[in-house]
């Protein structure tokens, strides 16, 4: 089990946005088209609607031009920029590239792909990089799903959409805000979600959601030891936003109530990598975390990979 060794330089996050695209498709807009309804979506997903539209780059460079606004950095002071996709605008080059030009960026620049995993993955590469000298991350989690997704197929099109959400990670003195981490993944598990170069997503919904809550409290629950805290510490959950009953009942076996757990699905529909970042910096711009607070942000996805992250919310 990886352990924070205790003289590592930490950071802390110091700024960040997000985006989601103009367009609303709302569950009534999909009763129109395929054999469902809004009643069924609500029910079985927590989705009420989610936006979709734009591309990966254009989206992250909305939100990541809103993180290094608030962090009040210049572009130039940025060390590294990672950008967590499942879905780049081209095979080649990674997506990051572009991101990086448009956004005057002058460092290193690379996509990742840990599915719907990929924010916490990023922000454990990001605090590595951090620990070897870097003094600035820009860390952006984005994806365009309505773009694989077939939408005359009820098993997918209710659930996936597009959104971003960014971080910039800066150097502290001390520890900084990372106390516990797991990265996990099941390639054997790979039939259970995937997409062809140039084709749709199929999944396997059943088992999928069987899977994830598994996935999620185990992971949860290596964090939470690395970290030496138990769910009475944590003060806010923030789960990928899959499913509302993945959510909840991933929850009631961490031993976290749904009051602190932070949830955006109803409004955005399951956006892969942008999923935590978009429900952590809801929570945060909501006034729902204080410094101090620790925060336990857990995902899972394709791959099937799992991941999870216990941080000190704020300055310390
Ligand atoms: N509208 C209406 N009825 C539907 C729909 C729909 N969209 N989809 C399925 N049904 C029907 C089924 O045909 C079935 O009917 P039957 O009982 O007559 O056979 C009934 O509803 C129940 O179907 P289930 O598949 O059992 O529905 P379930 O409650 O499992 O919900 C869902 C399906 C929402 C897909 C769920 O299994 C799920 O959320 N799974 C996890 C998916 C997930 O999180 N994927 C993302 C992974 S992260 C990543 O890497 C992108």
């Amino acid at each position: 089990m990886p352990h924070i060794p205790n003289n590592l330089r930490g950071a802390r996050i110091t700024g960040w946005g997000t985006a989601l695209p103009e367009k609303v498709i709302t569950n009534d807009d999909l009763a129109k088209t395929m054999d469902t309804s809004d009643e069924w979506i609500r029910e079985r997903t927590g989705i009420h609607r989610r936006h979709v539209g734009g591309s990966t780059a254009s989206l992250s460079i909305e939100s990541g031009g809103k993180a290094l606004l608030m962090a009040g950095i210049d572009p130039s002071k940025i060390d590294a920029l990672i950008l967590s996709t499942t879905t780049p605008d081209r095979t080649v080059p990674a997506t990051s590239a572009r991101v990086q030009h448009q956004l005057g960026l002058r460092c290193g620049a690379f996509d990742i792909n840990a599915a719907c995993s990929g924010f916490v993955y990023g922000l454990v590469t990001a605090h590595g990089l951090i620990a070897m000298g870097a003094e600035n991350v820009l860390l952006i989690g984005t994806d365009t799903l309505s773009r694989i997704t077939d939408w005359s197929d009820r098993n997918t099109a209710i659930l996936f959409a597009d959104g971003s959400g960014a971080a910039v990670l800066s150097a502290v003195d001390g520890p900084g805000q990372l106390m516990g981490w797991d990265l996990d993944a099941d390639g054997s598990a790979e039939e259970l979600l995937y997409a062809e170069i140039g084709g749709n997503l199929h999944m396997d919904g059943k088992e999928v959601f069987r899977r994830a809550v598994r996935v999620m409290v185990d992971s949860a629950q290596k964090s939470m030891a690395i970290a030496g805290v138990t769910a009475d510490d944590i003060a806010l959950v923030v789960p990928h936003q899959a499913n509302i009953r993945i959510i909840s009942a991933a929850c009631a076996r961490i031993g976290v109530p749904m009051e602190r757990t932070a949830v955006v699905l109803q409004e955005t529909g399951n956006t892969s990598s942008a999923s935590i970042p978009l429900a952590l910096f809801d929570a945060a711009d909501h006034g729902r975390l204080k410094a101090g607070d620790l925060v336990l942000l857990v995902g899972f996805g394709a791959g099937m990979t799992a991941a999870s992250s216990i941080i000190r919310w704020g300055e310390l």
